[in-house]
């Protein structure tokens, strides 16, 4: 059966109708899988995106920001004086009040590929704990748990995986009943073909398949309003419906990120924002981390390959870097801003990256690219902050909330990540009156865990542990 004219014509007026040279070989579920892929794709769109960022790429960096006009952004800074303190605890106590009121719900971002750590399964199921091997999340889930307890009601988390991962991701937390989660919905990111970086033709991966990458962190908006099928209600309606006001949104890869922090919550609810940025203070000008600026009197963050050298290394008079603010990926977003963004259209401004990827040449066999022949389409889940009418951006020190697994080896490897889990619960262990060994530059040497359902913090930890514990080996305290 010859495929279906219409398509094949829609095709060849956007040039990509070589993605049907196999047709002919295809058996009906691999036609199947193909013209469902097809029919996905919003060719008009891919045609824009293809000449904005494939073909004439220095059409995108005319667009460039003009350094002169990036300023840095208001930031509430770690509080150094009692009464910045003070408003820090109000702040608290208005989070608090959110979540004991139910109004609160996570959202783990976790369809990313994870293609820097290499590592065959979803990153999410990394054994990351210094001593016990607990999975980055077990220790997301359990944290949940143990805030739901503390302020009485549960907090629903919301799980955003893609295609290729969402089996692997939902069957290890079936095979782990949920961690003890109350309520766990997952829902699937989309898709973006990845194309010929010389060309702009779309790439297949197999005969009956194309070349397809998760659409990047930005994808959660228009997952979160998605339906699988009509008569599903989207994550968005499903929080609305349970009398969600404020999502706080964080990323598989930081097991130190302090979910649902309620000074965090508090200062977003505040200030009545729509969006809300953790950051930390960049150590140096070249550090891989996005910075959130000021441009024009609106808040915006600028990758840390779009930064231009003469911005990142712009100095204060007291020396520190003038935009110094790094986004470390926590959100909070309100509800409404959100279902507002999606009523607009919701999409947010493709971005490209060069990468490599294998796919079939014209004779059908399989081509391993030795560098880049690529580009892949992605958004990010910061290119929401200019939409923004409202927003806040509060600094937290890197030491206790940052130090996400990206890497095999080296910096934000599995290494890094369990020394400093061991550290920052060394340092727990001794707020709360124990003696811990340490290297004479400070460091714990042997891993020491704590689940968050023993404890969440240094305080109540000091509430469980004998007074004089001395601590000189791998210790995990669990439930
Ligand atoms: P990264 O951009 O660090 O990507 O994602 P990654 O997939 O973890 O790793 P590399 O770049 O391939 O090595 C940051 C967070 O955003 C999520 C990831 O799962 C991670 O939590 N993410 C990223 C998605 O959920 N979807 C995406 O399409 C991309």
């Amino acid at each position: 059966m010859p495929a279906d004219p219409a398509l094949v014509d829609r095709l060849a007026q956007f040039g990509q109708d070589h993605v049907l040279r196999f047709w002919d070989e295809l058996d009906p579920e691999g036609r199947n899988r193909l013209i469902g892929q097809l029919e996905r794709l919003d060719l008009p769109r891919l045609a824009q995106m293809i000449d904005r960022l494939v073909l004439s790429p220095s059409k995108e960096e005319a667009l460039a920001i003009d350094p002169q006009q990036v300023e840095p952004v208001d930031v509430r800074r770690v509080p150094q004086t009692d009464s910045e303190r003070v408003i820090r605890r109000r702040a608290a106590e208005r989070g608090e009040a959110a979540l004991a009121a139910g109004e609160v719900a996570a959202v783990l971002v976790a369809g990313g590929q994870g293609t820097r750590l290499g590592f065959d399964a979803p990153k999410g199921t990394y054994p990351i704990g210094p001593v016990s091997g607990a999975s980055l999340f077990q220790m997301h889930a359990e944290k949940l748990v143990a805030l739901g307890r503390r302020f009485g009601k549960p907090i629903p988390l919301y799980i955003m995986t893609s295609p290729e991962n969402h089996e692997a991701t939902t069957s290890f937390f079936a095979q782990h009943q949920q961690f003890g989660l109350d309520h766990v919905r997952f829902f699937v990111q989309g898709q973006l073909p990845a194309v010929d970086a010389a060309s702009g033709k779309l790439l297949l991966a197999a005969k009956d398949s194309l070349a397809l990458s998760p659409d990047g962190h930005g994808g959660t908006i228009t997952a979160l309003a998605a339906r699988d099928h009509p008569d599903q209600a989207s994550c968005l309606d499903d929080m609305s419906d349970r009398g969600i006001q404020t999502l706080f949104y964080f990323q598989v890869d930081n097991p130190l990120v302090q979910i649902c922090d309620p000074a965090y919550l508090g200062l977003h609810l505040m200030a009545e924002a729509d969006i809300s940025f953790k950051v930390v203070e960049k150590q140096r000008p070249e550090e891989k981390v996005g910075v959130v600026v000021q441009v024009d009197g609106h808040a915006q963050v600028i990758e840390y390959s779009d930064l231009p050298t003469e911005l990142a290394e712009r100095r204060e008079p007291d020396g520190g870097l003038q935009l110094w603010a790094g986004s470390i990926a926590i959100h909070c977003f309100d509800r409404a801003f959100l279902e507002r963004l999606v009523s607009g259209g919701g999409q947010l401004p493709v971005h490209r990256a060069l990468k490599k990827v294998p796919h079939l040449g014209d004779s059908g066999r399989r081509v391993e690219p030795e560098g880049p022949n690529a580009v892949k389409f992605e958004t990010f889940i910061f290119d929401a902050l200019p939409l923004a009418d409202r927003w806040s951006i509060v600094e937290t020190e890197r030491a206790i909330e940052f130090e996400p697994l990206k890497n095999a080896t080296g910096p934000d490897s599995p290494a890094t990540v369990r020394q400093r889990l061991s550290d920052l619960f060394g340092d727990w262990l001794e707020q709360a009156g124990a003696q811990v060994l340490r290297r004479g530059d400070g460091s714990v040497p042997f891993g020491i865990e704590i689940s968050p359902l023993f404890a969440l913090d240094a305080a109540e930890l000091k509430q469980k542990i004998e007074p004089g514990l001395v601590v000189d080996r791998p210790i995990v305290l669990g439930p």
